[in-house]
Protein backbone atom coordinates (compact mmCIF):
# COMPACT_ATOMS: atom_id res chain seq x y z
CA UNK A 1 0.00 0.00 0.00
CA UNK A 2 1.03 3.42 -0.64
CA UNK A 3 2.26 5.31 2.30
CA UNK A 4 0.46 8.17 1.44
CA UNK A 5 -2.70 6.88 1.12
CA UNK A 6 -2.08 5.11 4.10
CA UNK A 7 -1.79 8.19 7.06
CA UNK A 8 -4.30 9.72 4.77
CA UNK A 9 -7.14 7.58 5.37
CA UNK A 10 -6.36 7.33 8.73
CA UNK A 11 -5.80 10.59 9.69
CA UNK A 12 -9.45 11.00 8.03
CA UNK A 13 -10.58 7.86 9.81
CA UNK A 14 -9.59 10.20 13.40
CA UNK A 15 -11.52 13.01 12.47
CA UNK A 16 -14.90 10.91 12.70
CA UNK A 17 -13.88 7.99 14.90
CA UNK A 18 -11.39 9.22 17.40
CA UNK A 19 -12.11 8.39 21.12
CA UNK A 20 -13.72 11.48 23.41
CA UNK A 21 -10.85 11.06 26.37
CA UNK A 22 -10.20 13.91 28.05
CA UNK A 23 -6.40 14.13 27.84
CA UNK A 24 -7.22 14.84 24.14
CA UNK A 25 -8.32 18.43 25.22
CA UNK A 26 -5.22 19.51 25.92
CA UNK A 27 -1.40 20.08 25.04
CA UNK A 28 -0.45 19.76 28.99
CA UNK A 29 2.84 17.80 28.54
CA UNK A 30 2.36 17.31 32.60
CA UNK A 31 -0.99 15.43 31.86
CA UNK A 32 0.05 13.89 28.05
CA UNK A 33 2.70 12.49 30.30
CA UNK A 34 0.59 10.96 33.15
CA UNK A 35 -1.72 9.79 30.57
CA UNK A 36 0.92 8.05 28.58
CA UNK A 37 2.58 6.59 31.62
CA UNK A 38 -1.14 5.28 32.88
CA UNK A 39 -1.80 3.50 29.51
CA UNK A 40 1.40 1.48 29.38
CA UNK A 41 -0.13 -0.56 32.23
CA UNK A 42 -3.72 -0.92 31.11
CA UNK A 43 -6.66 0.04 28.21
CA UNK A 44 -7.84 3.53 27.95
CA UNK A 45 -11.39 2.16 29.32
CA UNK A 46 -9.50 0.61 32.80
CA UNK A 47 -7.37 3.82 32.89
CA UNK A 48 -9.44 6.37 32.71
CA UNK A 49 -10.81 6.79 36.53
CA UNK A 50 -7.04 6.59 37.19
CA UNK A 51 -6.27 9.57 35.30
CA UNK A 52 -9.02 11.12 36.70
CA UNK A 53 -7.92 10.74 40.29
CA UNK A 54 -4.90 11.57 39.65
CA UNK A 55 -5.14 14.69 38.00
CA UNK A 56 -7.91 16.09 40.82
CA UNK A 57 -5.23 15.30 43.44
CA UNK A 58 -2.29 16.31 41.54
CA UNK A 59 -3.87 19.33 39.14
CA UNK A 60 -0.12 19.94 38.22
CA UNK A 61 2.94 18.73 38.35
CA UNK A 62 4.24 20.57 41.63
CA UNK A 63 1.69 19.00 43.44
CA UNK A 64 3.03 15.72 42.17
CA UNK A 65 6.09 16.69 43.21
CA UNK A 66 4.78 17.58 46.60
CA UNK A 67 2.79 14.62 47.55
CA UNK A 68 4.12 11.93 49.99
CA UNK A 69 5.04 8.56 48.25
CA UNK A 70 2.92 6.66 50.08
CA UNK A 71 -0.17 8.72 48.28
CA UNK A 72 1.15 8.61 44.60
CA UNK A 73 1.29 4.71 45.15
CA UNK A 74 -2.26 4.36 46.87
CA UNK A 75 -3.55 6.45 44.01
CA UNK A 76 -1.61 4.19 41.36
CA UNK A 77 -2.57 0.55 43.69
CA UNK A 78 -3.77 -1.67 41.20
CA UNK A 79 -2.06 -0.56 38.43
CA UNK A 80 0.44 -2.69 39.12
CA UNK A 81 4.55 -2.11 37.32
CA UNK A 82 4.88 -0.26 40.70
CA UNK A 83 8.32 1.04 39.83
CA UNK A 84 6.40 3.25 37.02
CA UNK A 85 4.58 5.17 39.42
CA UNK A 86 7.90 5.63 41.81
CA UNK A 87 9.36 6.90 38.47
CA UNK A 88 7.05 9.37 37.69
CA UNK A 89 7.34 10.92 41.50
CA UNK A 90 10.83 11.12 41.09
CA UNK A 91 10.48 12.54 37.61
CA UNK A 92 7.65 14.81 38.75
CA UNK A 93 10.41 16.54 41.57
CA UNK A 94 12.98 16.72 39.02
CA UNK A 95 10.60 18.78 36.90
CA UNK A 96 9.20 20.80 39.58
CA UNK A 97 12.35 21.42 41.64
CA UNK A 98 14.98 21.46 39.26
CA UNK A 99 13.17 22.85 35.95
CA UNK A 100 10.85 25.50 37.78
CA UNK A 101 7.60 22.92 36.13
CA UNK A 102 8.68 23.56 32.73
CA UNK A 103 9.27 20.04 31.18
CA UNK A 104 11.52 19.58 28.41
CA UNK A 105 10.64 20.51 24.78
CA UNK A 106 12.17 17.81 22.90
CA UNK A 107 12.27 14.13 22.16
CA UNK A 108 16.07 14.14 23.75
CA UNK A 109 15.29 15.78 26.30
CA UNK A 110 11.96 13.70 27.26
CA UNK A 111 13.96 10.56 27.19
CA UNK A 112 16.55 11.75 29.97
CA UNK A 113 14.27 11.63 32.01
CA UNK A 114 13.83 8.82 34.79
CA UNK A 115 10.87 6.28 33.69
CA UNK A 116 10.36 8.20 30.30
CA UNK A 117 11.62 5.51 27.70
CA UNK A 118 11.73 6.12 23.91
CA UNK A 119 7.34 5.40 23.67
CA UNK A 120 6.42 8.06 26.39
CA UNK A 121 9.27 10.32 25.02
CA UNK A 122 7.62 10.00 21.08
CA UNK A 123 4.09 10.56 22.61
CA UNK A 124 5.00 13.84 24.66
CA UNK A 125 7.15 15.32 21.92
CA UNK A 126 4.56 14.59 19.31
CA UNK A 127 1.49 15.33 20.53
CA UNK A 128 2.74 18.33 22.55
CA UNK A 129 5.31 19.94 20.54
CA UNK A 130 4.49 18.38 17.16
CA UNK A 131 7.88 16.83 16.70
CA UNK A 132 8.03 14.21 14.13
CA UNK A 133 8.38 10.97 16.32
CA UNK A 134 6.63 7.89 15.86
CA UNK A 135 5.16 6.25 18.54
CA UNK A 136 5.19 2.28 18.34
CA UNK A 137 3.20 0.79 20.84
CA UNK A 138 1.26 -2.84 20.94
CA UNK A 139 -1.61 -1.18 18.88
CA UNK A 140 0.99 0.02 16.26
CA UNK A 141 2.84 -2.94 15.89
CA UNK A 142 -0.59 -4.61 15.07
CA UNK A 143 -1.95 -2.76 12.88
CA UNK A 144 1.70 -2.39 10.75
CA UNK A 145 2.39 -5.74 10.81
CA UNK A 146 -1.36 -6.66 9.56
CA UNK A 147 -1.54 -4.23 6.92
CA UNK A 148 1.75 -4.71 5.59
CA UNK A 149 2.10 -8.11 6.44
CA UNK A 150 5.81 -8.01 8.90
CA UNK A 151 6.50 -11.98 9.72
CA UNK A 152 9.02 -10.13 11.94
CA UNK A 153 8.90 -11.11 15.53
CA UNK A 154 7.38 -7.59 17.74
CA UNK A 155 9.69 -8.80 20.39
CA UNK A 156 12.82 -9.38 18.80
CA UNK A 157 15.66 -6.51 18.69
CA UNK A 158 15.45 -6.64 15.13
CA UNK A 159 11.34 -6.68 15.54
CA UNK A 160 12.02 -3.22 17.28
CA UNK A 161 14.07 -1.36 14.94
CA UNK A 162 12.13 -2.33 12.05
CA UNK A 163 8.54 -1.45 13.29
CA UNK A 164 10.01 1.85 14.49
CA UNK A 165 11.98 2.54 11.06
CA UNK A 166 8.73 1.64 9.62
CA UNK A 167 6.53 3.71 11.74
CA UNK A 168 8.73 6.68 11.45
CA UNK A 169 8.22 6.18 7.29
CA UNK A 170 4.75 6.56 7.64
CA UNK A 171 4.74 9.68 9.87
CA UNK A 172 2.29 12.18 8.66
CA UNK A 173 4.70 14.96 9.42
CA UNK A 174 2.69 18.07 9.96
CA UNK A 175 1.12 16.36 12.79
CA UNK A 176 2.70 13.53 14.38
CA UNK A 177 0.91 13.77 17.30
CA UNK A 178 -2.64 13.33 15.81
CA UNK A 179 -1.30 10.12 13.26
CA UNK A 180 0.20 8.49 16.23
CA UNK A 181 -3.01 9.13 18.49
CA UNK A 182 -4.90 7.80 14.86
CA UNK A 183 -3.10 5.01 14.45
CA UNK A 184 -3.30 3.82 18.41
CA UNK A 185 -6.92 4.70 18.58
CA UNK A 186 -7.18 2.51 15.36
CA UNK A 187 -5.73 -0.37 16.67
CA UNK A 188 -7.49 -0.18 19.63
CA UNK A 189 -10.84 0.04 18.35
CA UNK A 190 -11.08 -1.06 14.70
CA UNK A 191 -7.77 -3.59 14.27
CA UNK A 192 -8.38 -4.70 17.91
CA UNK A 193 -6.53 -7.85 18.66
CA UNK A 194 -9.14 -10.59 18.55
CA UNK A 195 -12.41 -10.09 15.66
CA UNK A 196 -10.85 -6.82 14.32
CA UNK A 197 -13.42 -5.80 12.31
CA UNK A 198 -12.47 -6.49 9.18
CA UNK A 199 -15.64 -5.53 6.74
CA UNK A 200 -15.63 -1.88 7.98
CA UNK A 201 -12.17 -1.44 7.69
CA UNK A 202 -10.83 1.53 5.37
CA UNK A 203 -8.19 -0.46 4.29
CA UNK A 204 -9.82 -3.90 3.66
CA UNK A 205 -9.41 -4.39 0.09
CA UNK A 206 -5.16 -3.49 0.69
CA UNK A 207 -4.32 -4.94 3.73
CA UNK A 208 -1.85 -8.01 3.41
CA UNK A 209 -3.19 -10.10 6.02
CA UNK A 210 -6.59 -9.97 5.06
CA UNK A 211 -6.23 -10.94 1.25
CA UNK A 212 -3.45 -13.85 2.55
CA UNK A 213 -6.17 -14.73 5.75
CA UNK A 214 -3.25 -14.18 8.54
CA UNK A 215 -5.00 -11.66 10.40
CA UNK A 216 -5.03 -13.47 13.47
CA UNK A 217 -1.38 -14.88 13.00
CA UNK A 218 0.10 -11.25 13.05
CA UNK A 219 1.75 -9.38 15.03
CA UNK A 220 4.19 -12.82 15.34
CA UNK A 221 5.83 -13.04 19.04
CA UNK A 222 8.60 -15.34 19.60
CA UNK A 223 8.52 -18.27 22.04
CA UNK A 224 6.69 -18.12 25.60
CA UNK A 225 9.03 -16.86 27.82
CA UNK A 226 9.40 -19.11 31.22
CA UNK A 227 7.29 -18.39 33.76
CA UNK A 228 8.64 -18.84 37.62
CA UNK A 229 6.63 -20.02 39.95
CA UNK A 230 7.19 -18.50 43.52
CA UNK A 231 5.12 -19.16 47.17
CA UNK A 232 4.50 -16.03 49.33
CA UNK A 233 3.67 -16.99 53.05
CA UNK A 234 2.62 -13.82 54.32
CA UNK A 235 2.10 -13.53 58.19
CA UNK A 236 -0.91 -11.69 59.60
CA UNK A 237 -0.09 -10.96 62.99
CA UNK A 238 -2.37 -9.80 65.50
CA UNK A 239 -2.35 -9.21 68.85
CA UNK A 240 -4.63 -8.80 71.58
CA UNK A 241 -4.31 -5.21 71.51
CA UNK A 242 -5.49 -5.03 67.96
CA UNK A 243 -2.71 -4.30 65.96
CA UNK A 244 -1.05 -5.95 63.17
CA UNK A 245 2.41 -5.66 61.37
CA UNK A 246 3.19 -4.23 57.97
CA UNK A 247 6.38 -4.17 56.12
CA UNK A 248 7.60 -1.95 52.82
CA UNK A 249 8.87 -3.95 50.39
CA UNK A 250 12.15 -2.14 49.25
CA UNK A 251 13.42 -5.02 47.42
CA UNK A 252 14.50 -4.54 43.46
CA UNK A 253 11.41 -6.47 42.92
CA UNK A 254 7.66 -6.60 42.45
CA UNK A 255 5.59 -4.37 44.64
CA UNK A 256 8.47 -1.84 45.42
CA UNK A 257 7.78 0.64 47.82
CA UNK A 258 4.04 -1.45 48.34
CA UNK A 259 3.39 -2.41 51.70
CA UNK A 260 3.07 -5.82 52.70
CA UNK A 261 2.24 -8.13 56.01
CA UNK A 262 5.85 -10.24 56.82
CA UNK A 263 6.26 -12.38 54.50
CA UNK A 264 7.97 -15.76 54.26
CA UNK A 265 8.83 -16.45 50.61
CA UNK A 266 9.81 -20.44 49.60
CA UNK A 267 11.27 -22.89 47.27
CA UNK A 268 7.14 -24.55 47.34
CA UNK A 269 4.23 -24.91 49.41
CA UNK A 270 4.94 -25.42 53.22
CA UNK A 271 2.91 -27.00 55.86
CA UNK A 272 1.71 -26.14 58.57
CA UNK A 273 4.62 -27.68 60.66
CA UNK A 274 7.10 -26.33 58.77
CA UNK A 275 5.50 -22.92 58.81
CA UNK A 276 5.28 -23.23 62.70
CA UNK A 277 8.87 -24.07 62.66
CA UNK A 278 10.11 -21.30 60.76
CA UNK A 279 8.26 -18.63 62.57
CA UNK A 280 10.13 -19.86 65.67
CA UNK A 281 13.08 -19.89 64.09
CA UNK A 282 12.69 -16.56 62.36
CA UNK A 283 10.53 -14.20 64.97
CA UNK A 284 11.76 -16.13 67.93
CA UNK A 285 7.84 -16.98 68.46
CA UNK A 286 5.83 -19.79 69.31
CA UNK A 287 2.12 -19.10 68.80
CA UNK A 288 -0.86 -20.28 67.33
CA UNK A 289 -0.97 -20.37 63.88
CA UNK A 290 -3.73 -20.95 61.25
CA UNK A 291 -4.20 -21.26 57.51
CA UNK A 292 -6.38 -18.26 56.29
CA UNK A 293 -7.03 -19.90 52.44
CA UNK A 294 -6.11 -23.70 52.02
CA UNK A 295 -5.88 -23.62 48.38
CA UNK A 296 -3.49 -20.42 46.90
CA UNK A 297 -4.40 -17.78 45.65
CA UNK A 298 -2.50 -17.68 42.14
CA UNK A 299 -1.54 -14.36 41.15
CA UNK A 300 -0.37 -14.18 37.52
CA UNK A 301 2.20 -11.56 36.45
CA UNK A 302 3.85 -11.20 33.25
CA UNK A 303 6.56 -13.43 34.18
CA UNK A 304 6.01 -15.08 37.27
CA UNK A 305 2.87 -16.64 39.39
CA UNK A 306 2.66 -15.89 42.72
CA UNK A 307 1.12 -19.06 45.20
CA UNK A 308 0.35 -17.02 47.58
CA UNK A 309 -1.04 -18.32 51.13
CA UNK A 310 -2.29 -15.86 54.15
CA UNK A 311 -1.20 -17.50 57.68
CA UNK A 312 -3.41 -15.88 60.96
CA UNK A 313 -0.77 -15.97 64.06
CA UNK A 314 -2.20 -14.70 66.93
CA UNK A 315 0.42 -13.20 69.49
CA UNK A 316 0.36 -11.31 72.57
CA UNK A 317 2.55 -7.84 71.13
CA UNK A 318 3.58 -7.05 67.95
CA UNK A 319 7.06 -7.31 67.57
CA UNK A 320 7.76 -4.75 64.69
CA UNK A 321 6.09 -1.90 62.82
CA UNK A 322 2.58 -2.48 64.45
CA UNK A 323 -0.06 -0.97 62.49
CA UNK A 324 -3.41 -0.64 64.14
CA UNK A 325 -6.00 -2.58 62.34
CA UNK A 326 -8.11 -0.05 61.29
CA UNK A 327 -5.31 1.89 59.53
CA UNK A 328 -4.74 -0.74 57.72
CA UNK A 329 -6.81 0.03 54.39
CA UNK A 330 -5.16 3.07 54.07
CA UNK A 331 -1.55 1.63 53.02
CA UNK A 332 -1.13 1.12 49.74
CA UNK A 333 -1.24 -2.56 49.20
CA UNK A 334 -0.70 -4.79 45.91
CA UNK A 335 -4.06 -6.07 44.42
CA UNK A 336 -3.63 -9.33 46.16
CA UNK A 337 -2.96 -8.09 49.52
CA UNK A 338 -5.72 -5.51 49.14
CA UNK A 339 -8.06 -8.61 48.39
CA UNK A 340 -7.31 -10.33 51.66
CA UNK A 341 -7.74 -7.45 53.40
CA UNK A 342 -11.13 -6.93 51.67
CA UNK A 343 -12.43 -10.31 52.87
CA UNK A 344 -10.42 -10.44 56.37
CA UNK A 345 -11.92 -7.31 58.01
CA UNK A 346 -14.89 -6.75 56.54
N1 LIG B 1 -2.79 4.32 24.07
C1 LIG B 1 -1.78 4.91 24.72
N2 LIG B 1 -1.73 6.21 24.48
C2 LIG B 1 -2.76 6.48 23.66
C3 LIG B 1 -3.21 7.64 23.04
N3 LIG B 1 -2.62 8.81 23.26
N4 LIG B 1 -4.27 7.52 22.24
C4 LIG B 1 -4.85 6.33 22.06
N5 LIG B 1 -4.48 5.22 22.60
C5 LIG B 1 -3.43 5.27 23.40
Amino acid sequence: MDNQFFKNQLIEWYQSQRRDLPWRKTKEPYKIWLSEIILQQTRVIQGLPYYERFVENFPSVFELANAEQEQVMKLWQGLGYYSRAKNLHHTAKKIAFEFDGVFPKSYKELIKLKGIGDYTASAIASICYSEPCAVVDGNVYRVLARVFNIEIPINTSEGISYFKELANSLLYEKDAGTYNQALMDFGATQCKPQSPDCQSCMFSDKCLAKSLQKVNELPRKNGKIKIKKRFFNYLVFIDNKGFTSLNKRFQKDIWQGLYEFPLLESENELSQTEITDRVKKEFDLFSDIYLFNEKSIVHKLSHQHIYTRFWIVEIEDILSNPVDIKEVTSYPVSVLTANFIKEFWF
